[in-house]
């Protein structure tokens, strides 16, 4: 606890373009949960890197992710937005919670398998040990609820699993996460192949709608967006196109599934495209905007760097302390 609100913790990675599934599914989870919790929003940027980078890119994405955070309506006097790699603990943490991690456990994550074939060239001891430092992530604030995506359930678990037998060995040093899955369900597709997520790394760009995308090129990705030919719009697995485009509407607009079916009884495609996208717009325009205002904002950008990092090393400190003399590291003098 902290302030006697329960502790949150998530980051997202400064890799690729984020898209409006991304925002949907996770930022404006994020944003919604902030008033309850004491919360942390990280721009992982350590585990960035278990994938080659280049340099001036990832620093540019990652102040470009960080802004959007904010941008999004998370305010960085309540929430604490900062960069991983400015918090020294996270690494600190991670090589101690490596030593209770068991190679097996390691072997049987999933991301790790399906990253180790795409990037065969670079399997690196970083990709197999990124499991750890989520974990590190998340235990050095002692954080109760962590908001993920389902593909990151089995992260989490493990998480759960080596604190646990951290304490079983120390005590009680550690909080035990639980997940927190979004209500808002919906997993948003993507618009050419209702099969597949909507991805930040789609090789199609009309497939997915990215959060800086301008009103004219989501109309057109809209308008273009895969259906069936069937000409009526219900909300059934057999139109999968057609439900994606009912699952963005109402995740935008906040409507039910009946609610916009009915609304849309009788329409055509072009006609249903086109408030697909308009409602698009009307939820990333001030979103966009306020980006744009707040590059401006050089100095007020910077301070929240500094800030957020120096509160997230205050608490992060408080947890790494107590391990390290948990497992026998010698005191420091002061
Ligand atoms: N691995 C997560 C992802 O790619 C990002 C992440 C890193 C994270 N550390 C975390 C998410 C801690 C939640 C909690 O989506």
């Amino acid at each position: 606890m902290i302030n006697d609100k329960k502790v949150l913790f998530s980051g997202m990675q400064a890799t690729g373009n984020l898209t409006l599934g991304n925002y949907l599914g996770a930022l404006k989870n994020w944003v919604a949960l902030s008033d309850e919790y004491e919360c942390f929003y990280s721009v992982v940027d350590l585990h960035s890197i278990t994938v080659r980078q280049d340099p001036a890119v990832l620093r540019k994405r990652a102040r470009a992710l960080l802004t959007l955070y904010i941008a999004a309506g998370l305010d960085p006097e309540k929430n604490c937005i900062y960069y991983q790699s400015h918090v020294s603990g996270h690494a600190e943490l991670s090589w101690i919670l490596s030593c209770f991690t068991y190679m097996g456990e390691l072997n049987r994550m999933t991301q790790f398998k399906d990253k180790a074939a795409k990037h065969a060239d670079n399997i690196n001891a970083g990709l197999f040990t990124y499991p750890v430092l989520m974990a590190a992530d998340i235990l050095l604030f002692q954080s109760d609820v962590v908001p993920v995506g389902i593909d990151q359930m089995q992260h989490l678990e493990l998480t759960r699993d080596v604190a646990q037998r951290f304490n079983a060995i120390y005590g009680d040093v550690f909080t035990i996460p639980e997940a927190y899955i979004g209500k808002t369900g919906a997993k948003i597709m993507s618009l050419q192949d209702p099969a597949k997520k909507m991805s930040k790394s789609d090789e199609n760009p009309n497939g997915s709608i990215y959060l800086m995308d301008d009103p004219d090129t989501i109309m057109r990705k809209c308008k273009r967006a895969v259906t069936d030919s069937m000409a009526q719009i219900v909300y059934s697995d057999e139109q999968p196109g057609v439900k994606n485009l009912l699952n963005i509407y109402c995740a935008c607009s906040g409507k039910t599934p009946d609610e916009a079916v009915k609304e849309f009884d009788g329409k055509g495609y072009g006609e249903f495209k086109m408030a697909v996208g308009e409602e698009v717009v009307s939820v990333l325009k001030p979103i966009q905007d306020r980006v744009k205002e707040l590059e401006k904002d050089k100095v007020y950008i910077d301070n929240v760097i500094k800030n957020n990092a120096e509160k997230a090393s205050y608490y992060a400190n408080k947890t790494l302390r107590k391990v390290q003399k948990k497992v026998g590291f010698p005191e420091r003098i002061r």
